[in-house]
């Protein structure tokens, strides 16, 4: 067979030049030896290939069962399996599982003229079968560790079902509550979000991306995404230079610097440039001054987009304009195999750029150990044995309890006693097996959360009365459809209000649908849907003693809630262990030490809202007089800040002491706290350092979060906790996107949310 025999003749090139690699480059260090080596494969690959191969590289196709985006006029079976016989794709999305990946990489390794395998690719966003948290409510722990963890068990399932490559994590920072997609982020703060983009790029790809259960990251969207106007999905993004490097890369040139293995780009435009046709976001930055290495690979069609934006006539343009400014591969756009090879035989598009790219792609392959063996992400015995098994089950049960928040306990009705009570659980969530698992889960099975129901049935010291009261959604629910809210529907809302009367206690499960948050679901308000509200209040009227528990993707605005119900948690979609987590928080067995990675507003008008925001000229109401920057029908503080979280026990913060009062501006800055449980539980707490800027050559934040310690305590213990502020939390970046320290006076605030008053201040000279 031609293609065996080529690819014979391919290893032995390779080998020539890893041997002569290997006597060439004595003084390198170990890893530029083997990033040597690697260019050396890579070249050695592409001058074998031809013109169309390469472009082919540049190309992936979504699969044929499952899709997350529009369907695109040419994507036809019949064209992808003519493309993939001819070696003119390079990776495939949204194929899973042992037959089907087999059948894909079987054709691109024994049907094509080289046998260069697949890159495969697929949306494993919080887990691939078994759910953990969204990602936003994974990100409300801060717990670095079980995240990275949660990223593992997520890249072990998908990795058993032949997929090597996931789109994830989304780094995108957003303000903006009403766009859906802040489910899949780690919220609004550039720290915390690298932090977790870190995190979870090491989760998903371990420390060998070789090893066949370690899956390459794509950090996403790159970049702006998060910042699209009005919160309106795919909306436009005009943001200054210094936002852009101050709130939009820092998590992703973290994610860069974690080594993950491709970046997406995203839908939007970024002042004028539709960001799959951005030179300076793909070529200065990313691949410029960050060095990155990997692929850049484009969303769903955006390359072919760039048309729509108006910024290219046609799909020849719209090829030569993404692949100029450095996306790599383009995804279900159909735009680069049909035009790349005539750009480039018309001598429009250099191939030198079809080269790099293709070449970083195929560095990628090389990477993932494909070469090496292009079935290794293929084992039915895996796919059987490690999806689903039950230490992952206890692994996002973990994680699901972690991620919740406790934003108020007035008349400490939590924990629930254990005993003795009658308990009415009421809302159409708490019955609900499918929105639990949330937004993004394409290849878990519906139907599969343990219900709160559930969960709280497992309790059989009370008694437990359940009443659905109305119906939240009607008919089924679908990742690409809208959810139909019920407007109109009032069954159930009697006996609902009945079984409260004589209930010790409501537990009421409240929120969002688990699909009305996520890609295209933008929202106007952030209240609760439907008929929920009516129904909160309706109880209300008839019993005081409620626990809400939240069902959300996304921060609501509840301000109703927040100052009649005692007791709020926020239970997010916590996924398949949703019930389970519930319940333990709701019963005390476990103590919940969860932070908002996002500030709840008290309504939609209050967005953008933040705690990272500027002073302005005019913060204080001076003179009591208009002319202050305020609402006439609103407080300016939002409903619950940034980093905000209750426990079960009380934290007290003492002594904020610094080692010294002025410093030089490459000095380690030492700060330490102390903190105590206080109250009558064991707990966690959240400790968080925020730093503020006093006079800058650019108008500084109020505050800006540059620490955190996860601290356990038990109750009565005392700990101090040290932080270290270096060159690094000092800065900021300019409007020319450049990195700067200023000397001058600093403000240092510790404390258990971002409103923290407790404060030290140094010079820096
Ligand atoms: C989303 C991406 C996703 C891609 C592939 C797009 O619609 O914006 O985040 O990775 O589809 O499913």
């Amino acid at each position: 067979m031609i293609s065996r025999n080529n690819r014979i003749i391919l290893s032995c090139l390779c080998l020539i030049l890893i041997a002569a690699s290997a006597c060439t480059s004595k003084d390198n260090s170990k890893t530029n030896k083997k990033d040597d080596m690697l260019d050396q494969k890579v070249d050695s690959l592409l001058a074998l290939m031809t013109l169309e191969e390469k472009v082919g590289q540049m190309n992936l196709y979504n699969g044929f069962w499952e899709v997350t985006g529009p369907m695109p006029e040419e994507g036809n079976a019949k064209t992808k399996y003519e493309h993939l016989r001819k070696g003119w794709v390079g990776g495939m999305l949204s194929v899973r599982g042992y037959d089907n990946v087999m059948k894909m990489q079987q054709i691109a390794v024994e049907e094509t003229r080289l046998g260069i395998p697949l890159i495969i690719g697929f949306d494993v966003i919080h887990g691939y079968k078994t759910l953990s948290p969204i990602p936003l409510a994974e990100s409300a722990s801060w717990d670095l560790e079980a995240i990275e963890n949660s990223a593992r068990i997520a890249a072990v399932e998908a990795s058993a079902a032949g997929i090597n490559w996931t789109f994830a994590p989304m780094v995108d920072i957003s303000r903006d509550p009403r766009w859906g997609r802040v489910m899949e982020g780690a919220g609004e703060d550039p720290y915390l979000g690298s932090k977790i983009a870190v995190a979870r790029v090491k989760g998903f790809q371990g420390d060998d991306l070789s090893q066949p259960n370690t899956i390459a990251a794509t950090a996403k969207h790159f970049a702006g995404y998060g910042f699209a106007e009005a919160g309106r999905e795919y909306n436009t993004v005009d943001i200054s230079v210094s936002k852009l490097h101050n709130m939009v890369l820092p998590p992703f040139k973290a994610a860069a610097e974690a080594g993950a293995r491709s970046f997406m780009n995203s839908f939007n435009d970024l002042n004028g440039d539709p960001v799959s046709g951005s030179e300076y976001l793909q070529r200065d930055i990313l691949k410029g001054k960050w060095n990155f290495n990997g692929f850049v690979v484009s969303d769903w069609a955006s390359i072919n987009e760039i048309i729509y934006w108006g910024r290219a006539k046609d799909k020849r343009e719209a090829a030569k304009i993404a692949a100029t400014a450095g996306s790599d591969m383009d995804m279900e756009g159909y735009v680069y195999i049909k035009e790349l090879v005539n750009l480039v035989k018309e001598g429009i598009v250099d191939e030198r750029i079809i080269d790099e790219a293709a070449g970083r792609i195929l560095r990628v392959k090389f990477e993932l150990g494909l070469f090496d063996d292009p079935y290794k992400y293929c084992n039915k015995e895996n796919e059987k044995k490690l999806i689903g098994q039950e230490s992952h089950h206890e692994a996002v049960l973990d994680m699901a309890k972690k991620s919740v928040v406790l934003l108020k306990n007035d008349n400490k009705l939590l924990p629930l006693k254990k005993e003795g009570q009658k308990i009415a659980l009421i809302g159409h969530l708490a019955n609900d097996k499918n929105s639990p698992l949330g937004s993004w889960r394409i290849a878990s099975d519906d139907n599969t959360a343990v219900s709160i129901l559930e969960g709280m049935n497992a309790y059989k010291g009370n008694e437990l009365i359940y009443k659905k009261g109305v119906d939240l959604f009607l008919g089924e629910t679908a990742f690409t459809k809208e959810v139909k809210i019920n407007t109109t529907d009032r069954t159930g809302m009697v006996a609902a209000v009945n079984a409260a009367k004589d209930a010790d206690v409501v537990v009421m499960v409240l929120g969002e649908h688990g699909f009305q948050s996520g890609e295209a679901r933008s929202r106007t308000q952030l209240d609760l849907p439907g008929l929920q509200q009516e129904l909160l209040e309706a109880v209300y009227k008839v019993n005081k003693n409620i626990v809400l528990v939240l069902q959300n993707g996304r921060p609501l605005a509840l301000e109703w809630a927040a100052e009649h119900i005692p007791s709020i948690l926020v239970g997010w979609h916590l996924g398949t262990q949703t019930g389970n987590a519930i319940a333990q928080v709701l019963y005390g067995d476990y103590n919940p030490s969860g932070k908002l990675p996002m500030t709840f507003p008290r309504n939609v008008g209050q967005i953008p809202i933040y705690y990272n925001h500027k002073n302005t000229g005019r913060a204080t109401n001076r003179e009591g007089n208009v002319f202050w920057s305020h609402y006439i029908d609103q407080e300016n503080s939002p409903l619950y800040p940034f980093g905000h979280g209750l426990s079960y026990t009380n934290f007290k913060y003492s002594d904020l002491t610094m080692s010294n009062s002025s410093y030089a501006i490459n000095d380690e800055i030492d700060i330490s706290v102390t903190v105590s449980n206080i109250g009558a539980y064991n707990g966690k707490e959240v400790v968080q350092l925020y730093l503020r800027d006093l006079v800058g050559s650019l108008v500084r934040p109020v505050k800006e979060l540059k620490g955190f310690e996860l601290v356990s305590l038990k109750k009565g213990a005392t700990k101090t906790i040290e932080f270290k502020l270096t060159s690094k939390e000092l800065g900021f970046y300019n409007n020319s996107g450049e990195y700067i320290i200023e000397p001058g006076d600093f403000e240092v605030f510790v404390g258990g949310s971002s409103d923290t008053t407790l404060k030290a201040s140094f010079t820096l000279k």
